[in-house]
């Protein structure tokens, strides 16, 4: 049911502090400064000695298992790989001892990931699931898995299904990290604590939604739009770009914000809208010159910025402020305002945004 929402996609932006909080519910033990996936319990070992992990994945779940590579080799110095789900079982994928694949997807049910678990589970590798619907075809398929208990999903666009898949993988990363030792325990119960505290900061990101929606009014007739960010930001502008282009069906591309002078920087004149995620990180000084390089070239430059920063809001045409949190943790945060940009911007173009042309919920076919 809608309740009092218009569209599903805006009740299912909403809910997020909720699904946050029951993906963690029982796992997440901040006080106690523990971590505990059930699901894993058998796989645990494997996970925490191996020497390679494969996410594989489509669309929305593709873009958290990017999020995710940045996060495992970080935090618990596994080299990932990421690959499109389509393109692993007919690219002569290698699977060596010590390999985990890890498949992510909401409905369990996406082909092309289905059959590149078969392909790699056939080649001798442990194949985790991360899925939102239980007992779907992909937990069936993979040894071990974890829900991401985000309820339901009926808005084609995926919005809380993919925060609850970051919450997850947030949870496994620390979990490995704690058992290898590869986090020092400061830094391990500083993250528990931060990622306890999500829920009530996307609270305040949905408390000001109206921002967003004056900013959509603004861009609505742009034919284009390209989104930016570095670091764990990179999977989020490939994530709004996705969503603005699902709901509004207006063009738009994601790149790491520094490939942008590798040739999309052509693209910029005054018409282009340009997105950056550009929270307050290790990469923040540079994300800064790349804004600067589209000002002088007069793009439009709207950014997501960490509450109370000065220089991007001197710089930009216009910025949502997100509050503040561990740079490891800002997709769970930066995500929340593009969704809503690209609710808003499809609503205002007429756009049927629960059921966008063209989309299925769930991709049964190669
Ligand atoms: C984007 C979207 C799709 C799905 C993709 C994978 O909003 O909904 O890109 O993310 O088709 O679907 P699942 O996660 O069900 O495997």
């Amino acid at each position: 049911e809608k309740g009092n929402f218009e569209h599903y996609m805006l009740k299912e932006i909403f809910e997020q502090p909720k699904t946050i909080l029951d993906c963690m519910r029982g796992r997440l033990l901040a006080e106690e400064g523990k971590v505990r996936l059930g699901g894993l319990r058998e796989y645990i070992d494997q996970l925490c000695n191996a020497k390679r992990i494969i996410i594989i994945a489509c669309g929305t779940s593709l873009n958290a298992g990017m999020v995710a590579r940045y996060l495992f080799q970080e935090i618990c110095r596994i080299p990932v790989e990421v690959e499109f789900a389509s393109e692993f079982r007919y690219g002569s994928p290698v699977i060596r001892d010590g390999d985990v694949v890890v498949a992510i997807s909401q409905s369990g049910e996406t082909a092309d990931t289905l059959v590149a678990i078969e392909k790699a589970k056939e080649m001798g590798a442990i194949i985790l699931g991360i899925c939102n619907v239980v007992g779907s075809s992909i937990p069936r398929a993979s040894h071990a898995g974890v829900y991401t208990h985000a309820g339901a999903e009926i808005g084609v666009a995926s919005t809380k299904a993919f925060t609850a898949q970051l919450t997850v993988l947030y949870l496994i990363a620390l979990q490995v990290a704690k058992e290898k030792g590869t986090l020092d325990n400061e830094k391990y119960r500083s993250l528990l604590n931060e990622l306890d505290q999500i829920p009530s900061k996307v609270q305040t990101i949905l408390d000001n939604s109206y921002l967003t929606q004056s900013l959509a009014s603004l861009y609505l007739d742009a034919t284009s739009m390209i989104y930016l960010g570095r670091g764990y930001n990179f999977p989020i502008a490939l994530e709004g770009a996705l969503k603005i282009k699902e709901i509004s069906y207006i063009h738009a591309e994601g790149y790491p914000a520094a490939e942008m002078k590798h040739g999309p920087i052509a693209l910029i004149d005054e018409e282009m809208p340009v997105l950056f995620i550009a929270p307050k990180d290790h990469t923040y000084e540079k994300v800064v010159s790349n804004i600067q390089e589209v000002k002088a070239r007069k793009g439009k430059v709207i950014a997501i910025v960490t509450e109370g920063d000065v220089v991007i809001k001197s710089l930009a045409d216009h910025v949502f402020e997100i509050p503040e949190t561990d740079e490891i943790l800002t997709p769970l945060l930066t995500v929340i305002p593009l969704q809503l940009f690209a609710y808003y911007t499809g609503v205002l173009r007429g756009c049927n945004v629960d059921q966008p042309r063209n989309l299925a919920k769930s991709v049964t076919v190669e």
